[in-house]
């Protein structure tokens, strides 16, 4: 991919295409996270002598509509604190114009008819906002769209920005060519939903774990009785043939020896430490318990390279955070080049202050999810093209 860290754009106007997706409540926003990962760029093409058009979307609108809950203006407003200037919400395409050292944010691309559908017609007006178009939104890489993807292939320049060149480069320590052991932790509700990232990872890694509701349905898979836990019936067969697989090609697939559980999913609700055996009929499992945790402690102290993505149980639910808390904690004491993705395990190393700690924080949630899946993204695809 052309880098923009490459490229001169003394005297030019740059569009920087970031995610900015942040989540809001009343119009405040309640993590910054996204800002905080795009902001090395925007000051970057700031201090290169360049003026900056940034263009990002914010929720699923109604496109062609706007919508006040879904404008970018507070975002706006936490890019001038943060950058100590300010920035201009330009709320159509005539009114994107800066001067070298502003920078200015076009509302929410997903108020423009043609967005979604990658218009070209909408791509090209969009290339032609500026002399450069860097393509910097890793979290929306997998939706090929006018922004994401349109603009890329019709833009004069098109390159990848800092965020974008770190994201593929993290994922690419893992995916090609890793350290081994190389251990991949894939946790979260379903199964369906990951089945295609469980048996790409399989053809790769030597340590498969697998968290939450995911894990219910391979213990049920196993013959366990899961009481009223949230698992798959009908990806009992999926997960027999995972853990086949895994056994043929001597992939060490670990499971869950005991559990939490507790009669309902609630705030404060005591937990019980069962051995996986004995799940009562009328609990959930809703956590790994101690000693699955010092099972998995133990099988990942070997492990090169680890890619985590998805809790071990019902961490947004205290008590039932721990085991994900234990886990991210190992995770952040190895020495293994650790990349983690996914709301809930970024959200649990943010909490426990254990960020630094990790080899790369993933800034992309269905984008890693694809990419784990082996699948192309659009948007790096076009990048690729036209390096
Ligand atoms: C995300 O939050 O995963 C990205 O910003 C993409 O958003 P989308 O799923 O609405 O396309």
């Amino acid at each position: 991919m052309k880098k923009f860290v490459d490229l001169d754009v003394r005297g030019k106007t740059v569009v920087i295409r970031q995610d900015l997706n942040v989540p809001m409540k009343n119009g405040t926003i309640t993590n910054d996270k996204r800002i905080r990962a795009a902001l090395p760029t925007v000051k970057m093409a700031l201090e290169k002598g360049a003026g900056v058009i940034l263009i990002s979307h914010l929720g699923r609108p109604v496109e062609g509509e706007y919508a006040e809950e879904f404008s970018l203006k507070p975002v706006a407003e936490h890019l001038g604190k943060a950058l100590g200037m300010t920035v201009s919400v330009a709320k159509d395409l005539a009114s994107c114009h800066v001067k070298p050292g502003q920078c200015q944010l076009l509302e929410n691309i997903r108020f423009f008819k043609g967005e979604k559908k990658n218009d070209p017609a909408l791509a090209k007006q969009l290339a032609d906002l500026g002399d450069v178009y860097v393509m910097d939104a890793f979290g929306t890489a997998h939706r090929a769209q006018a922004s994401t993807e349109g603009a890329v292939r019709q833009a004069k320049i098109a390159c990848a920005g800092p965020l974008m060149v770190n994201e593929v480069e993290a994922f690419g320590r893992v995916l090609n060519d890793p350290k081994r052991p190389l251990a991949a932790i894939i946790g979260g509700a379903k199964v369906s939903t990951k089945l295609g990232v469980l048996n790409n990872l399989l053809e790769k890694v030597d340590i498969l774990i697998v968290g939450g509701g995911i894990a219910n349905t391979f213990l049920a898979a196993m013959g366990y009785s899961v009481g009223t836990s949230l698992y798959e019936p009908d990806l009992i067969e999926e997960a027999k043939k995972i853990m086949q697989k895994a056994k043929d090609k001597g992939c060490q697939l670990p499971l869950p020896v005991d559990v939490v559980t507790a009669k309902e999913l609630a705030q404060g609700q005591k937990g019980t430490e069962v051995d996986v055996a004995h799940v009562p009929a009328d609990a959930m499992i809703l956590d790994i318990g101690s000693q699955t945790e010092a099972l998995y402690a133990k099988v990942l102290k070997e492990a090169q390279t680890v890619v985590w993505n998805g809790p071990m149980g019902a961490f947004e639910t205290e008590p039932f955070h721990k085991g994900t808390v234990a886990l991210a904690r190992d995770l952040a004491n190895s020495q293994a080049f650790v990349v983690v993705g996914g709301g809930d395990s970024v959200a649990c190393v943010e909490k426990y202050d254990l960020a630094d700690k990790m080899g790369y924080i993933s800034t992309g949630g269905g984008a890693s999810l694809e990419l784990l899946e082996g699948k192309q993204l659009p948007a790096i695809a076009a990048l690729e093209d036209r390096s």
